[in-house]
């Protein structure tokens, strides 16, 4: 799947979905073979909350205190972290001994931080400049709509 084609896709799913989240996840997951997990986190006062998630399994990561982890991080700094081995970041929070690269992308509206894209990949070093670029637009999309 190329990233534009997807990127019109996605347009779609956020003008017309009733269940915006759910959609993208799925959606993700099932077009992009190193996306392993996916999640969307909301910011709720000074945590990251689970919205929605797709991947083979739940997270026992669904309350992050801002500033904790990659996730709580990337929440902090509003910027898009990428961790190209896991194991060698002492900010990782495990969640699956398959992941090895990961990649946190914040949504933010008005320049604060409302929640963000997190992404796991069983392959190291899974996520490019253009995963970057192509999530930091589908994070602007979903920023009008949360
Ligand atoms: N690894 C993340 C925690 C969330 S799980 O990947 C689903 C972190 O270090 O913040």
């Amino acid at each position: 799947m190329d990233f534009n084609t997807a990127l019109e896709k996605i347009k779609n799913i956020v003008d017309f979905s009733n269940n915006i989240l759910n959609e993208l996840v799925s959606y993700l997951y099932e077009n992009f073979n190193h996306y392993s997990w996916i999640g969307i986190y909301l910011v709720k006062e000074e945590n990251l909350v689970l919205g929605s998630w797709e991947g083979p399994n739940a997270t026992e990561h669904i309350k992050i205190p801002i500033g904790k982890g990659v996730c709580g991080s990337a929440a902090a700094s509003g910027k898009t972290e990428i961790v190209d081995d896991v194991k060698k970041d002492d900010r990782y929070l495990a969640c699956f001994l398959s992941t090895k690269s990961e990649i946190v992308v914040p949504i933010k509206k008005e320049g604060k931080v409302i929640g963000e894209i997190d992404i796991d990949s069983d392959k190291p070093s899974a996520f490019t400049k253009d995963d970057k670029l192509f999530l930091e637009k589908v994070a602007d999309m979903l920023s009008e709509h949360i």
